[in-house]
């Protein structure tokens, strides 16, 4: 799809205006014709036009030189970003119902930074364009944007490179995500990163076998994948333009399918757990991102890949297994596996002297209980990665919240028969994971994303939604 800076001289028929409902009077300067103008205001005088938000009036006419989709934003001080791209989201999806291959957006009015809305705006319209079953998806080929006057061209132009990289990077995600598990298994997700080299050149991608795993003694790591006849991957990207420059690190939970394993999962709703490498597939998305946007800043991926399934060879309830960092772990249970291959990888991580460590993973259930699906949880060992994390989070809207890493957690995770066990208590779950990470971090500056309930929606919209992409990509970004 293309973007271009409005021009005086660009003719467009179908305008996409943004209104407020305690600003609708402000409406005149977006309205350029004058027989739409007035037809609005009569509209807002006889109240069928309220700009309330989710709320869009059209206006549609032979007598106007163009037509008009008055979208609402509610409060104009109550506007935020992660408002403003859901309100945008549906409207192109509205859009698209229809045969329109052009319109014009004015991003004047929306009382956000200038650079996050357009950034944003065209990241929604790639968004659009992804459709799982089908590659060509809708007719919107052009999107015309009015934009503030400190947007120059140039502005203009970067910020679209931009945005494109981190759009394409985000939709990667949603796809592997989306692609079902006896497609989408260990080998694959390495194929898939290692095409990523081919594409771009200032990527290297490095896969470990379990051969390998073993050698560099990665028993938790090894555990998961067990009871599978899918052998687990280690897949390393790393993205290192800048000479003599500590990375940052970016580790991902990859398992390909969660049945729980020894310690099944019940039956309802299973399907969802090939979204249980979502973490992994947001480090390939970011990644591609960096080299397609040519980041001035070096940083690594790890996908950490399992399938976790029972079997006669699989792992028990009770076995003991010895990490690469040598903390011995009692498995009680077999469906806390990504803590398991996590810590692997994050050992495994030091190796490149990270100025950060991030992972991200579908870790708990208890997460999504306990926040719901709209931010995903933040946990860190470092009170300025939390800063930098949450302000991130804040510009893409691409929401985070804290929970804490109190000592009382960690004496949950005590064992009697080995260093520490994969489960604590009945509560809190969500933050007793963090805290198994914890453990094998104590050097590091790291923080842990549990992305169980923002990965991925259910229901009508069942599907992968890329996140925490634009979280990462932000992050990446911003801290060079
Ligand atoms: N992949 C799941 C977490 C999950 C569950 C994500 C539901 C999204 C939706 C994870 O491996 C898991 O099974 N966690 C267990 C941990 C428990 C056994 C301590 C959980 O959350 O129930
Ligand atoms: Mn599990
Ligand atoms: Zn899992």
């Amino acid at each position: 799809m293309k973007y271009n800076k409005f021009n005086k001289k660009d003719k467009s028929d179908y305008n996409l205006v943004f209104i407020y409902e305690d600003k609708l009077s402000g409406i005149s300067k977006s309205i350029d014709c004058s027989a739409a103008l007035k037809d609005i205001k009569e509209a807002i005088s006889k109240k069928l036009l309220c700009g309330k938000i989710g709320s869009m009036v059209t206006f549609v006419s032979t007598m106007y030189d163009s037509n008009y989709f008055l979208i609402g934003l509610g409060k104009k001080n109550e506007l935020t970003i992660q408002k403003f791209e859901k309100q945008l989201s549906s409207i192109i999806k509205k859009i698209n119902e229809y045969d329109i291959d052009k319109v014009t957006i004015d991003l004047n009015n929306i009382s956000i930074n200038n650079y996050d809305v357009l950034k944003g705006s065209i990241i929604e319209f790639e968004k659009s364009k992804y459709n799982f079953k089908k590659d060509e998806t809708n007719h919107l080929k052009e999107c015309c944007m009015k934009v503030p006057n400190n947007i120059n061209k140039r502005t203009f132009d970067n910020t679209k490179v931009i945005s494109l990289a981190i759009a394409h990077g985000l939709n990667t995600a949603r796809k592997l995500g989306d692609t079902p598990p006896n497609i989408c298994n260990p080998t694959f997700l390495a194929k898939e990163s290692k095409k990523l080299e081919k594409l771009h050149k200032n990527l290297k991608v490095e896969i470990l076998d379990e051969k390998q795993m073993r050698t560099l003694k990665m028993g938790s790591l090894l555990s998961v994948s067990q009871g599978s006849l899918q052998p687990a991957k280690l897949v390393i990207i790393k993205y290192m333009p800048i000479k003599n420059k500590q990375p940052i690190v970016l580790v991902g939970k990859g398992i390909t399918f969660d049945t729980g394993g020894i310690s099944l999962k019940p039956s309802s709703s299973m399907d969802e757990m090939k979204y249980d490498m979502s973490g992994a597939g947001s480090v390939v998305g970011t990644m591609q991102a960096c080299a397609e946007m040519n980041l001035k800043n070096n940083v690594i991926g790890i996908l950490a890949c399992a399938e976790n399934m029972p079997s006669g060879i699989a792992t028990r309830p009770g076995d003991v297994v010895k990490s690469m960092s040598g903390i011995t772990i009692e498995i009680l249970n077999t469906d806390a596996e990504g803590r398991l291959v996590l810590c692997d990888a994050l050992t495994f991580s030091k190796k490149y002297k990270p100025r950060y460590i991030l992972d991200m993973a579908t870790l708990t259930g208890a997460c999504l209980v306990g926040l719901g699906k709209y931010p995903s949880g933040l946990f860190s060992n470092d009170s300025t990665l939390t800063q930098k994390i949450k302000k991130s989070a804040d510009v893409t809207g691409d929401r985070v919240w804290e929970l804490p890493l109190y000592s009382d957690y960690f004496d949950e995770l005590k064992s009697n028969f080995a260093d520490i066990q994969n489960i604590g208590g009945r509560y809190g779950g969500a933050i007793t994971a963090a805290a198994f990470l914890a453990n094998f971090t104590k050097d590091e500056k790291w923080a842990h994303l549990d992305i169980a309930g923002t990965a991925w929606e259910s229901g009508d919209n069942k599907g992968s939604t890329g996140r925490p992409v634009k979280l990462l990509t932000d992050f990446v970004m911003t801290n060079k």
